[in-house]
């Protein structure tokens, strides 16, 4: 089968904004400890960190980590987390029946994202504390010194302020699971509290609402209708949440979750929209996807009232690895209303990375993240593409093939995202540049395989890796690239102007 891409550097959804790699890390079963965080490991560095996986994750090289929840949040006071460990309390976690002993805190996290080279996202707690305590973390993280909290970071070893920049407005108050929930106005009237005290304290943050935390939800889009018309000016993002699912085992159904990502998407840039030219404003507010991942095999959510119960230990297949290409790819071509993403989680608790006493064991959907967060940078563009389709069930027709593209103009890097939907027939696609052409240097990384249920294991841990392969150009500077069946294939080259 063929296919044809054409890309035009002109042709630009708009500028990547490098966070959309991010990632989010919970208390919740063994992501803090036993994950990042096992002091008495024979892995981990002086301050308790696994370095195994620090390592692994600074290789993701994710601009941003979403802390501490998720729906552990919004029962969390952050000040039982700080100050000299053995005087932390240890409490019990509503979200996941769990205990939740404090040793790892917001001094902790900013730490190891320190050492991973991350920024911190710090998520505040709008279901059983309000305000002012949020308005409390952020002059505990973000001030000099001289008041009450500032200075109690100072006597806790934090001489320069963390300089946390992002903030969540609390997590998924639409969902009746949620610690706190509330109505979307009384909800709406916190954060706006919230994000003027924050802002109060420290006028350069940027703050995230909670919109949806799903579009099952039957308040989709009212409730984030109503939280924007009440905190326009407040904020400079919306939340959305999806967790992606093939619960009828139907691959090829599955494999057209891309569709319903660009929906969702289609739905925030149109809400953006209306409640923009409700209010004439000239401010934009952004998306910030900052839970997604496929989730839907493993529900265990009880942690028995112990501390780091291995709670949600999804194993990922590779067609879990291409319905997150897909979601990468729709966070591409939607640049222009997604700002920030996070995969979530990161250790353990739904995540790309398995820990053990004695290593860890990498899933694969590690490498589609890997693989975009390595090769997509400066700006997204629009490709034109032709191909063919394929029967998707309640999906109706779908392209077979679901692409992104994004062009550095400093480096004249030119790099293209093919997802195949396929499971048996691969593509040959030929890829067009316009008035350009690409340099002879091509660059393929391959993730793909046979069977969509691959996964990698503690016996097979390559089951599911990617592999290089040369790329071909022609004379008339086009690529022809093999896109294969069940695969993500990723080219990158050089573009030189026709002579
Ligand atoms: O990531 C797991 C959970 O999923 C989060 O705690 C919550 O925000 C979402 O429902």
């Amino acid at each position: 089968m063929k296919a044809s891409v054409r890309l035009d550097i002109d042709r630009r959804v708009g500028p990547i904004d490098r966070r959309i790699f991010g990632g989010f890390l919970e208390h919740l079963g063994r992501a803090v400890y036993g994950g990042v965080y096992d002091p008495d490991s024979p892995l981990s560095d002086a301050h308790g960190f696994r370095t195994d996986v620090a390592e692994t994750l600074r290789a993701l090289d994710m601009p941003c980590v979403r802390y501490p929840g998720g729906n552990f949040v919004s029962n969390y006071d952050w000040r039982d987390g700080v100050g000299p460990p053995e005087k932390r309390p240890s409490r019990p976690d509503f979200a996941w029946k769990s205990i939740e002993p404090n040793t790892f805190g917001v001094d902790e996290f900013v730490r190891w994202c320190r050492e991973i080279g991350t920024e911190p996202m710090m998520a505040v707690n709008l279901g059983t504390l309000g305000p002012r305590e949020a308005a409390d973390l952020v002059e505990y993280c973000n001030l000099e010194g001289g008041t009450h909290w500032s200075d109690a970071r100072r006597a806790n070893g934090g001489a320069d302020p963390h300089a946390v920049k992002l903030w969540c407005l609390g997590n998924e108050m639409d969902g009746p699971w949620q610690a706190g929930h509330c109505p979307a106005p009384e909800y709406a009237r916190k954060a706006r509290q919230a994000a003027r005290l924050m802002r109060g304290i420290d006028p350069s943050v940027e703050l995230v609402l909670c919109g949806s935390s799903g579009r099952g939800m039957a308040t989709y889009m009212e409730w984030d209708r109503t939280v924007l018309e009440h905190c326009w000016d407040e904020v400079e993002y919306i939340s959305a949440h999806r967790y992606s699912g093939n619960r009828e085992d139907d691959t090829p159904w599955f494999l057209a979750e891309g569709v319903e990502i660009d929906r969702i998407l289609d739905d925030y840039a149109g809400l953006l929209a209306y409640v923009r030219g409700l209010k004439r404003s000239d401010r934009r507010v952004f998306v910030a996807f900052d839970e997604w991942n496929v989730w839907y095999k493993n529900h265990l959510t009880d942690g028995g009232w112990t501390v780091g119960a291995g709670l949600l230990e999804e194993v990922y297949n590779l067609e879990d690895a291409l319905v997150c290409a897909q979601y990468l790819n729709s966070f591409l071509r939607h640049a222009d209303v997604v700002r920030i993403a996070c995969l979530a989680q990161i250790v353990n608790v739904i995540a790309p990375v398995l820990t053990r006493a004695d290593g860890l064991l990498v899933q694969s959907i590690y490498h589609p993240l890997r693989m975009f967060s390595r090769h997509a940078k400066g700006v997204s563009l629009a490709p034109v593409v032709d191909g063919p389709t394929y029967e998707a069930g309640a999906r109706g027709e779908v392209p077979v093939l679901d692409v992104s593209a994004s062009h550095d103009e400093e480096t004249g890097a030119v790099s293209l995202f093919l997802v195949n939907r396929g499971t048996s027939q691969d593509l040959e696609v030929e890829v067009s540049f316009g008035d350009r052409r690409a340099g002879t240097a091509v660059e393929v990384e391959v993730l793909s395989g046979d069977d969509p249920k691959a996964h990698n294991s503690w016996e097979r841990p390559d089951a599911v890796a990617p592999v290089g392969e040369s790329g071909a150009r022609d004379g008339d500077g086009k690529l022809r690239v093999r896109a294969p069946a069940l695969g993500l294939t990723v080219v990158q080259a050089r573009l030189e102007p026709r002579s």
